[in-house]
């Protein structure tokens, strides 16, 4: 099948989710330290951004640091800061005259994030709110029992009386994103690690063997069209 058929078929995902796991055994099978492994997975990502934007999805959202992720060694969390912080800028310079919104799912109230990481993440998203045709969510101190647990408390605060799906929906990150069809986490690893437990409840899983920085474009496709071929039944009988 040709990019091109692909991309007319219905049964195409909207909106993608990568879990970029594997970096540092990437980099370990190469006797590097665990930085190259982030480094070149910060410059796969972007290259996916692409492959999936090339292929007319319209969300994307990537699981790039999780709120557990504070447990690994300061050095190795100060190198992943500043590499966010460097896909900030690189992604502002990209993006900010197409039609691309960028939005970040994660506390960033928190303080252990650095103040110009969360300065650069606060200027993006504004800058990019009235965007329509591509969304990019980037998952940074991204934890999904908080996530709920952030919706909840803002509905406590509203003073509603009962919550349905839809009210609560409107206080997750991903309000404004289509329903999350597939969810890719690289290295083999089978377990969602805290990633988004509302929103994959109906989500089509797939676990690549392929480390995160030498996941491709030839992967990804590979993925969808396994994925097309899945039957998703959401309870109903179909044959
Ligand atoms: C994923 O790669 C990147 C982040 C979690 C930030 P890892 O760093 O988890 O790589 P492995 O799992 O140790 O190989
Ligand atoms: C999941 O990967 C988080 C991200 C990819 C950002 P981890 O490598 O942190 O997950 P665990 O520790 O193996 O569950
Ligand atoms: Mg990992």
């Amino acid at each position: 099948m040709n990019i091109e058929k692909l991309k007319q078929d219905p049964r195409m995902p909207k909106h993608i989710a990568f879990i970029i796991d594997g970096n540092g055994r990437w980099a370990k099978l190469r006797g590097q330290p665990r930085s190259v492994g982030h480094k070149f997975g910060a410059d796969n990502v972007k290259r996916q951004i692409e492959a999936v934007r090339d292929l007319g999805i319209k969300n994307l959202s990537i699981y790039c640091f999780s709120s557990e992720n504070w447990k690994r060694p300061q050095k190795e969390v100060d190198y992943l800061m500043s590499l966010f912080e460097n896909m900030m800028d690189e992604y502002r310079q990209e993006y900010i005259d197409k039609d691309v919104k960028i939005i970040f799912s994660g506390d960033f109230n928190d303080e252990r994030l650095p103040k110009v990481v969360r300065e650069k993440a606060k200027k993006l998203s504004e800058d990019s709110a009235k965007k329509t045709e591509f969304i990019l969510n980037l998952c940074i101190n991204y934890g999904g029992r908080q996530e709920i647990l952030k919706a909840v408390n803002e509905i406590v605060f509203e003073n509603v009386k009962s919550v349905d799906s839809k009210i609560f929906e409107r206080h997750l990150y991903t309000a404004d994103m289509l329903p999350l069809d597939l969810v890719i986490r690289t290295s083999g690893e089978q377990r969602s690690s805290n990633f988004m437990p509302w929103q994959t409840t109906y989500s089509e899983w797939m676990y690549p063997k392929k480390l995160w920085p030498s996941f491709s474009k030839k992967d990804l496709i590979k993925c969808i069209k396994s994925y097309m071929k899945r039957n998703r039944r959401f309870g109903e009988i179909k044959e």
